[in-house]
């Protein structure tokens, strides 16, 4: 087997993102085999699943195929997966783990399963080499991944290993952070590109306006990831991959870099000085808090520079009736502040509570279905193009405090 070889590769990503995923799939010069629910399939070899790894913003897992067969029961998977040349795939000194998904009445043990696949890989590493790999839990090395559906069985290489929409920049999370992947997935659905202004105001933790700033700076997501699955296995080039994020660093300094570009302003508040001290490092981490202005404040005094401009917000939606009731007057002020300060601009409100969203009094242009985890969400588009602009006297939320130590 080698780094060259053509397989399936299929790139996982939550529910509601496939059509997202596909573009930027296709964007990136891949033509897509086919598309799911929760993923997107094309065919091509180790180096394409690095690049689809460095560049993807909206996927979860870069699945590469090794194969796929019909499965009759635990002995027969045992004998399928023994015939794969894992000495060829795995080092001998490494470490492996096995996940898998099982929908088959034949057994109903996903761990089982897990076992026989495990077994079978070292069993053959062991007649091959004389030595094994050790196994576990831990996803952050080689991950075989298998899914067993019916009489249907795949097995593949994860290339990711743990989810690549786990950016790690968000090392100081707030309460109800959005995923990264679903935080892209919104500002890229908003049709942002760095050319007008975005405002963020509840940015909590910052997911927002730091994918945004990636975004207009177009800066590869896994160029803040130092390890991948891909890693740690034989068939991994270093010096294809150190090629590959030399690019894609160099197209985002020439887009990102403090002296030749600046996107539009990208303005993030939150009531929460905390929480705003901690975005700021998140952004930090990511390496756009130059892009960023951030600031403390009731949204409703967040500074809207002249339009045309992209306000997004993700208020709480509340799951306690208390709760609610509660947030019915902060989603009735959202609706006020649109009206009376974002003449001119889209604005958009993610929300997973669609009694809280009937209390915004204004007409939507669109509502795009999300999901937060198993929560269906919705983001509401609004064109807040009528209505006389008024311009804030107090408009500037100047408050940015020093972050505690
Ligand atoms: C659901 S969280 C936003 C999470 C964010 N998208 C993230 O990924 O971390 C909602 C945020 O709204 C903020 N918030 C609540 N009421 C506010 C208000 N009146 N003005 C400004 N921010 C407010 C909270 O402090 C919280 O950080």
């Amino acid at each position: 087997m080698h780094t060259s070889d053509k397989s399936t590769i299929l790139i996982t990503c939550g529910r509601g993102l496939a059509d997202l995923l596909r573009t930027e799939v296709e964007g990136l010069g891949f033509s897509v085999d086919s598309s799911h629910e929760t993923g997107v399939e094309i065919t091509g070899d180790i180096a394409d699943a690095m690049r689809l790894n460095l560049h993807l913003r909206t996927a979860f897992h870069v699945l590469y195929r090794l194969a796929r067969f019909e499965c009759r029961g635990p002995d027969h998977l045992y004998a399928q997966v023994n015939q794969i040349p894992w000495e060829e795939i795995l080092p001998v000194d490494g470490y492996v783990c096995v996940v898998g998904r099982v929908e088959t009445p034949t057994i109903d043990n996903t761990m089982y399963a897990n076992l026989k696949i495990k077994d079978a890989i070292v069993d053959r590493m062991v007649q091959k080499t004389g030595r094994r790999p050790d196994s576990g839990k831990e996803r952050n090395r080689a991950v075989v991944q298998a899914y067993w559906k019916g009489e249907q069985c795949w097995i593949y290489l994860n290339t990711s290993g743990q989810k690549i929409s786990d950016r790690q920049y968000r090392r100081i999370p707030c309460q109800a952070p959005l995923r990264e992947s679903l935080a892209a997935a919104i500002i890229l659905t908003a049709g942002y590109d760095g050319s007008v202004p975005l405002v963020c105001p509840m940015c909590g933790s910052g997911t927002l306006p730091i994918e945004a700033a990636m975004i207009a700076s177009r800066r590869a997501p896994g160029l803040l990831r130092s390890n991948y699955g891909f890693m740690h296995t034989l068939l991994f080039d270093a010096d294809v991959w150190s090629k590959m994020r030399a690019a894609a660093l160099k197209q985002s300094k020439k887009r990102g870099g403090k002296a030749e570009y600046k996107p539009g302003r990208i303005i993030a508040t939150d009531i929460d000085a905390s929480v705003v001290a901690a975005a700021r490092r998140n952004a930090q981490t990511a390496g756009v808090d130059h892009l960023i202005e951030f600031g403390v404040c009731d949204f409703a005094d967040t500074e809207i520079p002249d339009g045309p401009g992209i306000i997004v917000m993700n208020p709480e939606y509340g799951m306690r009736l208390g709760e609610v009731e509660e947030l019915k007057k902060t989603y009735r002020r959202i609706s006020d502040f649109f009206k009376q300060k974002c003449t001119g601009y889209t604005g958009y409100i993610f929300t997973g509570n669609p009694e809280l969203s009937k209390t915004v009094a204004l007409r939507t242009s669109r509502r795009i279905s999300f999901f937060n985890g198993d929560i269906e969400c919705r983001l509401l588009k609004y064109e807040l193009y009528s209505g006389t602009r008024k311009h804030c006297k107090d408009k500037t939320c100047k408050d940015t405090p020093q972050e505690s130590p």
